[in-house]
């Protein structure tokens, strides 16, 4: 039989985006992208390790690669960037980016420090580019399950919030003692702090009391290293949430998230990697996910989905699909949660409860 010809269609021009950081996480977005994000192009990689920027592009067919990030802002044939370098270079590439009417995608923190962050967002808001931060949680299907009742009222009014990371290890931390004490909050409890923002929507967070220590790799407690801790987190509209992080969970990677509310409670987080079950003389076992990568792999992905159709909805000049409650976390949640984890490492510093910048004071909750 001869092949048939098709009604010819209008394929849309695809969002080219370039890649700032071919590392573990950039790694994963530029596979995303290349392979399974429907018209987006990976059109260059930029990382001052041209070795793995190499690797990466041959395993991807990418042609453009280049040490410095500024040949990415400069390309006219880029639409937006994923950042994914070490969390230091973000503010400044989120500038750089923006300068150059570039949107953004940039893995969190957005900056380690609120001057540098609010100095990137005024020249993103002043060049009217997207702005997405790299809060995947929200993508995940039981977050996103979470969230749709929340928002719906099906918990009522929320008055416990939980939000918990428990990194998969081996009992012991690798190069710990060249991880800052501020990681557990700037690169970790990050994500917990913007899921219980979101899931607390509409209210602020006031206060934090952060309670750390050294529990795997106690020979660095001296030194100030920190591998595990929890968090009050007090909000303006009276509930209180819950934060716990620990850098080694044996079993693998356990993410979970809950809000209980005046009329129930809703619970998100998977513990197994597949709904498999092996059943035995010892009794019943399953696989649990043990990357970042395994637990989130679809959530990464969607969280890039989201962003190209907004790009491309931004360069194409339409509106995008709105949704029934919020999901894409933009230049107010990086910051609220940045204000989180910096107020955290003051509370472990001042061993009590500190105010959360930029929040409303404590004197504004409501009393009863
Ligand atoms: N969302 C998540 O769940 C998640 C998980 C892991 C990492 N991350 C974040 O992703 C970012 C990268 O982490 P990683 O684990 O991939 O680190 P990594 O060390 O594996 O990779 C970082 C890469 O950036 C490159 N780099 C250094 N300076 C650069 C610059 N100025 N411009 C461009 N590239 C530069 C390095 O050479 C390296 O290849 C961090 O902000 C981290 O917090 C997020």
């Amino acid at each position: 039989m001869a092949y048939l010809t098709p009604h010819s269609t209008s394929v849309p021009e695809p969002v080219r985006i370039g890649l700032v950081g071919s590392g573990w996480m950039g790694a994963f977005h530029a596979e995303s992208i290349a392979r399974r994000i429907p018209g987006a192009v990976l059109g260059a990689i930029a990382d001052p390790n041209l070795d793995s920027a190499e690797a990466l592009a041959a395993s991807l067919g990418v042609e453009k690669i280049t040490a410095n990030a500024e040949d990415i802002m400069a390309d006219p044939g880029i639409d937006a960037v994923v950042i994914a370098s070490p969390a230091r270079f973000h503010a400044s590439l989120i500038t750089q980016a923006a300068a150059a009417g570039k949107h953004v995608f940039c893995e969190k923190p957005a900056a380690q420090d609120l001057d540098q962050l609010d100095a990137a967002l005024a020249a993103v808001q002043a060049s009217g580019v997207h702005f997405q931060i790299g809060f995947n949680r929200r993508y995940a299907e039981d977050f996103l399950a979470a969230k749709q009742d929340v928002s719906a009222g099906t918990v009522g009014r929320p008055q416990l919030l939980r939000s918990l990371t428990r990194d998969p290890g081996n009992g012991s931390i690798p190069l710990a003692a060249k991880v800052p004490a501020r990681t557990i909050f700037l690169e970790t409890l990050i994500h917990d702090f913007d899921t219980l923002n979101w899931f607390n929507e509409g209210a602020e967070p006031v206060e934090v009391y952060a309670v750390a220590d050294a529990l795997i790799e106690p020979g660095l407690r001296d030194q100030g290293f920190l591998d595990t801790a929890v968090v009050t987190v007090r909000y303006s509209n009276g509930a209180i949430g819950v934060a716990e992080a620990n850098f080694s969970a044996l079993y693998g990677y356990d993410v979970r998230g809950e809000v209980f509310g005046s009329m129930g409670m809703v619970q998100a987080g998977r513990a197994t990697e597949t709904a498999s079950r092996r059943y035995a003389a010892e009794g019943l076992a399953a696989e649990t996910p043990r990357l970042n990568v395994e637990l989130f792999r679809q959530a990464y992905t969607d969280e890039l989905i989201d962003f190209s159709a907004v790009v491309r909805a931004h360069r194409d000049g339409v509106s995008p699909v709105a949704s029934a409650f919020t999901v894409t976390p933009g230049a107010a949640d990086a910051r609220r949660a940045l204000a989180c984890a910096l107020a955290c490492i003051e509370s472990v510093k001042q061993g009590g409860p500190v105010p959360v910048p930029g929040a409303l004071t404590l004197q504004s909750l409501p009393t009863t």
